[in-house]
């Protein structure tokens, strides 16, 4: 069973992932779920969704949500992918039948962030965990400094559902939206660990959910697929290249380049 910080930015299809994990219980455990801006600027509201969901699935009071990152590392918030395509409340606009929260996602762990609290959950269990980021790459990119060598050497794995090999994006031409969301995140990342598995356009891009087709042209589970990778890695083929992120282009600011 592989151990994980479940790092997203809930999401329709961050959604979907956390269900799927919390379906496979003898393949994943979810330690913690960290929260990032991403789809959505407002990270209170995104901490929300990911416990509305764990109390739906009767998770509530398992596993903690920490909030992070709220702005992107080096520029401002752009909102990519953003509320076009998740809607006002993250989710698609759908009611959830929760009348309350049984805790409040804003209280909880407010004297630490989620960066400080990834660096001290994985010092604490060194090499067990996974880092599974469905979002921006920001909270990870914080962690780095303050965790040091130490932290990225106790690193399991760092999976990520981001952008594509072969340059291409679903932002921009060349950006994928966790990638275009925070570029210079996506930068320190790819530059501190290496020990990083992608799940990239090029693979969800072959996951489509057909009966969407005719209402969106690229109706993909992405998040889902990044989680499926740690479910069933059979069904996966997998290739080494050393990968930088672009992160001062005029047109291709946050596309991966794979050698
Ligand atoms: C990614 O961007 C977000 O919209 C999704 O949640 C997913 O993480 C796909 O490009
Ligand atoms: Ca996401």
């Amino acid at each position: 069973c592989k151990r994980i910080v479940l790092d997203c930015d809930p999401g329709v299809d961050d959604s979907i992932a956390i269900f799927l994990a919390l379906a496979s219980p003898d393949k994943i455990m979810i330690d913690v779920i960290t929260i990032v801006m991403g789809n959505h600027k407002d990270i209170d509201l995104l901490a929300y969704n990911a416990c509305l969901l764990l109390q739906m699935c009767n998770m509530s009071s398992d596993i903690p949500v920490i909030n992070g990152a709220n702005k992107p590392l080096a520029c401002a918030y752009h909102g990519h992918s953003g509320i076009k395509v998740h809607a006002q409340n993250g989710i698609g606009n759908v009611k959830y039948p929760v009348k309350n929260l049984n805790r409040n996602p804003v209280e909880q762990y407010k004297s630490m962030s989620a960066a400080q609290f990834i660096v001290q959950h994985v010092l604490a269990n060194p090499g067990e965990i996974t880092l599974r980021a469905i979002g921006p790459l920001t909270n990870i990119a914080l962690a780095v400094p303050i965790g040091g060598g130490k932290f990225i050497k106790s690193v399991r794995r760092v999976v990520i559902m981001g952008n594509s090999i072969g340059g291409f994006g679903n932002e921009t031409v060349a950006t994928e939206a966790n990638l275009a969301n925070d570029p210079h995140a996506g930068r320190n990342v790819f530059d501190a660990f290496n020990n990083i598995t992608m799940v990239g356009l090029n693979c969800t891009r072959q996951l489509p959910l057909k009966i969407l087709q005719p209402w969106n042209d690229s109706p993909c589970f992405n998040d889902p697929t990044a989680i499926m990778y740690l479910i069933r890695p059979d069904l996966f083929e997998s290739q080494h290249a050393c990968v930088d992120v672009e992160d001062s282009g005029r047109l291709t600011t946050g596309q991966t380049v794979a050698d």
